[in-house]
């Protein structure tokens, strides 16, 4: 039994798709099973909540693979999540990590997901680490401006980054959790097409048939103040803050290939993503 975390979010979706379609035996961890009405049938539901320990061991019972991804920061997710795969005696976990761990100095956005890692590899739990950089995904925090007057804030001007389809993320995942010899792996996982913000936006105007302006912003902060209106954390949103910095000073564009190496086909190009996701920049209003 696999028992899927994160199930009705950006990667946990597909996974669960891709579960299901390789007939694996599944089990979805969700707060609200009416927020997974739309995912797949057949997965066995458990209502739990990362955040409320308790709830965790009816959930874990007889599950022998775990893939376990954790939101927002800290680290009290993980710890139990892992103490409930100890005591059900769970076999394997596929983590959902970030690319962030692996820089010199760890940036605090990576701290947390580095912190997440060493409970789990501490647990003695045999692990593949999945590390992405950052998801085509983001591009939806785009639809509040976007919205208001359609445009975009731009935080990194000239840097470079290679997005990832969440999807792919999911293949890769369910990859781990269903073929032998991914324990004990760490993958980074990126797109392998590099990306200015402003280039993503021609795209997404190239798809809609609508063309959206781009500003860029006079201070990273700016641009999160945007994406949390009703305010953030602090320490949260001095990481993104910091995130931003590091990828307006890389312009060259940090990629991997091991998403091709691993399933043998391309990345998913932001193009494809775009198309599959044109009515919410269509229609920003409803999204
Ligand atoms: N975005 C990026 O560029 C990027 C890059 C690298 C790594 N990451 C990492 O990727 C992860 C986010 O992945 P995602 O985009 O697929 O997630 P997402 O779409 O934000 O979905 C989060 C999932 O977590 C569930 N969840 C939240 N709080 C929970 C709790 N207390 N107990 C149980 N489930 C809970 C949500 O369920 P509900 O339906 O109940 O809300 C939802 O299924 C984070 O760890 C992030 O740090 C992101």
């Amino acid at each position: 039994m696999i028992l899927v975390t994160g199930a009705t979010g950006n990667i946990g979706r597909e996974l669960t798709r891709e579960l299901d379609a390789k007939g694996a035996k599944l089990r979805l961890l969700v707060r609200d099973p009416a927020r997974a009405a739309r995912l797949p049938e057949r997965a066995e539901r458990a209502v739990g909540d990362l955040g409320e320990p308790a709830t965790l061991a009816p959930a874990f019972a007889g599950v022998d693979k775990l893939f376990l991804l954790t939101q927002g920061i800290g680290t009290d997710y993980t710890a139990a999540a892992i103490a409930a795969a100890q005591a059900a005696g769970v076999q394997h976990v596929v983590h959902l990590s970030s690319f962030h761990v692996t820089f010199d100095p760890i940036p605090a956005m990576g701290r947390w997901h580095h912190e997440r890692e060493q409970i789990i590899r501490a647990s003695g739990i045999p692990v593949t680490f999945l590390r992405p950089g950052g998801f085509m995904t983001n591009a939806l925090d785009w639809l509040p401006t976007i919205r208001e007057g359609n445009y975009v804030l731009d935080p990194v001007g000239p840097g470079r980054y290679a997005p990832i389809d969440p999807a792919d993320i999911a293949a890769v995942a369910a990859l781990a959790l269903t073929e032998a010899g991914h324990q004990d792996k760490e993958y980074v996982l990126t797109g392998d097409e590099m990306f200015t913000v402003a280039e993503q936006v021609r795209i997404i105007s190239e798809t809609i048939g609508r063309n959206i302006e781009v500003r860029e912003t006079a201070t990273a902060a700016e641009a999160v103040r945007f994406r949390f209106p009703n305010g953030a954390p602090q320490a949260l949103a001095d990481a993104i803050t910091e995130g931003f910095t590091l990828m307006r000073a890389d312009t060259v564009g940090f990629r991997t290939d091991t998403v091709g190496r691993l399933l043998g086909r391309r990345p998913r190009t932001f193009a494809d993503w775009c198309a599959r996701n044109a009515d919410a920049f269509r229609r920003p209003e409803n999204a």
